[in-house]
């Protein structure tokens, strides 16, 4: 029987994320339009995106935050660009992402002391293998697997490479120990719902010494260069952007902050997207046909939330057949307008993923579970004889 009730706001993608609960473009109002971002006024906004993250994600007062250009490839892109060299590096990579940093490392910067660890989709290379003598670089949450890291504590804190985090689908929805991390990175689109086209560039005291000892012996194009005759360029990191940003997404940058202290802030995020894992979670394991991709619940991700098939009827398919599957399955998500964008990551294997950061509803995800039940059922009726 198809579901009575929908989800309220079927918006399940991975990013750009569904925006904050009771947003609407007059949340934009204040935006400075027509103005330059290097006005009074046009900095301060750009320096409130930079306080009010600090004050969310209470990132100590000796890191520093800039905004930079090129979402969260261009913030990780600047920091490997800027950083790498000085050691040998190790890159962990266990989904698209993390691997997309390794090509850049190993195709692109042609590093000559790379060591890779790396597992498949659902799992986690052995984090006790990342030799922190060495520069460390890993995603916290891998968006396409599910996967996250289970904590910091496999980083020590006397460590003398960096550590160098992709925290794109991570920030705002779990904790991150920043005592643990010399570089982080997000982009706007995921956890509090903003809009692409700008990264967050955090830098701990070691990775500004790092930028200020090493120079490395590469070009930079100037969207990339964070230092200027061997000093950090500060200004970046307190809203003198390297070039022009979109001050339209900075009025929706600032609405999402001010709305997640609203809410009570960081644990208050935490809790709502921990909430959507758990409800998740509590269906699985009920269900006859759907798992999660990430069997250890440890490392499970609780914004990316990735399942795949476990009905015997459709694991004996080809892999072809389970890809076409889960398309018509998200398809017909799609027009009964149940959940949008909730197939699974064009390179992961077959299945569903559904969003369940911050800003989508505990009850959302409640009522979406039961049109997935749904449209399987249609559709192994459809394509299983
Ligand atoms: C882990 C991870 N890294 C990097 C990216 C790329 O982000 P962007 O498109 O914001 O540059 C994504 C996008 O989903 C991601 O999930």
């Amino acid at each position: 029987m198809k579901p009575a009730r929908r989800p309220s706001n079927p918006l399940f993608s991975s990013g750009p994320c569904a925006k904050r609960p009771g947003w609407s473009l007059d949340s934009l109002d204040g935006a400075l339009l027509g103005r330059s971002h290097r006005s009074k006024p046009g900095k301060a906004k750009l320096k409130e995106v930079i306080d009010l993250t600090r004050a969310v994600l209470a990132i100590p007062g000796d890191y520093r935050i800039g905004i930079v250009p090129a979402s969260d490839t261009g913030a990780v892109e600047m920091a490997l660009w800027n950083l790498l060299g000085a050691r040998g590096v190790d890159m962990l990579a266990w989904e698209s992402f993390g691997k997309e940093w390794v090509t850049d490392v190993t195709k692109q910067l042609k590093l000559p002391d790379v060591r890779l660890l790396q597992a498949d989709y659902g799992k986690l290379p052995d984090l006790g293998q990342a030799d922190f003598g060495r520069d460390v670089v890993f995603t916290w949450n891998g968006t396409t697997s599910g996967v996250r890291v289970p904590n910091g504590d496999w980083i020590p804190d006397d460590r003398q490479g960096l550590s160098i985090c992709d925290a794109t689908s991570a920030a705002f929805a779990m904790d991150i120990p920043w005592s643990k991390i010399d570089v982080a990175t997000w982009s706007w689109q995921k956890v509090l719902g903003g809009e692409a086209a700008h990264g967050m560039l955090v830098l701990s005291p070691r990775a500004v010494e790092r930028l200020e000892s090493f120079q490395p012996d590469r070009p930079l194009p100037k969207i990339f260069r964070l230092t200027k005759g061997g000093k950090l360029i500060e200004g970046i990191f307190v809203g003198d952007t390297i070039n022009t940003p979109s001050m339209l997404c900075v009025e929706d940058a600032i609405d999402g902050l001010r709305w997640a202290l609203s809410i009570g802030g960081l644990q208050q995020l935490v809790r709502r997207s921990e909430q959507n894992l758990r409800i998740v979670a509590e269906w699985a394991e009920a269900s006859p046909w759907a798992g999660f991709l990430a069997t250890d619940p440890a490392i499970r991700s609780c914004t990316a939330i990735c399942l795949r098939f476990t009905d015997p009827d459709v694991t004996a398919l080809s892999a072809d057949a389970q890809a076409t599957f889960a398309k018509k399955l998200a398809a017909l998500l799609e027009t009964e307008e149940a959940a949008f964008d909730a197939g699974s990551y064009r390179d992961a294997p077959p299945g569903l993923r559904l969003w369940g950061g911050a800003t989508v509803e505990n009850e959302d995800m409640e009522a979406v579970l039961p049109w997935l039940d749904w449209a399987f059922a249609t559709v192994k009726a459809e394509l299983v004889k």
